[in-house]
């Protein structure tokens, strides 16, 4: 399974980048005002950072608009994907950009029948919002299930990225699910890599090292 980070950051998305787990990065509207940086200028500097996909949504809900955008975005650097939302003018730009070689995320899909017409559409990505769908009383990972059945029934193409996650058991259910890849805040993949058992041992080990009054080098 492939980890994205979700965030415009570029100092969490380097520091990630150095573990070596890192193979793409998404962004939206909202982290790109939360980064306070200037759009097209941010995505160029995350896009030196991975050589992974680098997710840049479009604002524009008319399709020859999200297709003007999509021209100046996909410019900055070849591991730019396109983002659209899952709606009908979306899933056009989709099949225009796709059909021309150019990667795309199709974004905000709720439902596994959405996530069938992004899959037609020729999505490289769909992104279903796990987090969100718990929010609202409904079960983000059975929509996840119900995908990945349905993309296999029909061997299609098109990768599920898990989107919206909130903890570590949304990653690890999509890895059992057989997610294509998740995408995550940076405090949630940081989270993975800690246990009380890791620390505690890091503790008993240094507090007997100190006994041997060694040191390495
Ligand atoms: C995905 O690409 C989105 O940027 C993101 O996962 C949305 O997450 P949120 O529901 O935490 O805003």
């Amino acid at each position: 399974m492939k980890f994205f980070v979700d965030t415009a950051d570029t100092a969490e998305i380097a520091d990630l980048a150095a573990t070596g787990l890192l193979d793409g990065v998404t962004t939206n509207p909202t982290l790109i005002a939360k980064a306070g940086r200037d759009f097209l200028e941010v995505t160029a500097e995350i896009c030196k950072l991975t050589d992974g996909p680098v997710s840049a949504e479009v604002v524009a809900l008319d399709h020859a608009g999200m297709l003007r955008e999509a021209e100046i975005l996909r410019k900055i650097a070849d591991n730019v994907c396109i983002k659209v939302p899952l709606t009908i003018d979306g899933l056009k730009t989709c099949k225009a950009l796709t059909g021309e070689g150019t990667m795309v995320n199709v974004t905000l899909c709720f439902s596994a029948a959405q996530a069938l017409l992004a899959a037609k559409a020729g999505a490289t990505f769909v992104s279903p919002f796990v987090g969100r769908h718990d929010d609202n009383g409904f079960d983000g990972m059975a929509l996840i299930d119900d995908i990945r059945l349905i993309y296999d029934n029909y061997d299609y193409r098109t990768q599920i990225l898990v989107a919206s996650i909130r903890h570590g058991i949304h990653v690890l259910e999509s890895a059992r699910i057989g997610a294509d890849v998740i995408t995550a805040p940076p405090a949630v993949i940081k989270g993975l890599f800690r246990h009380v058992l890791t620390e505690k041992g890091i503790e008993g080990f240094l507090a007997d090292w100190a006994k041997t009054g060694q040191s390495i080098g």
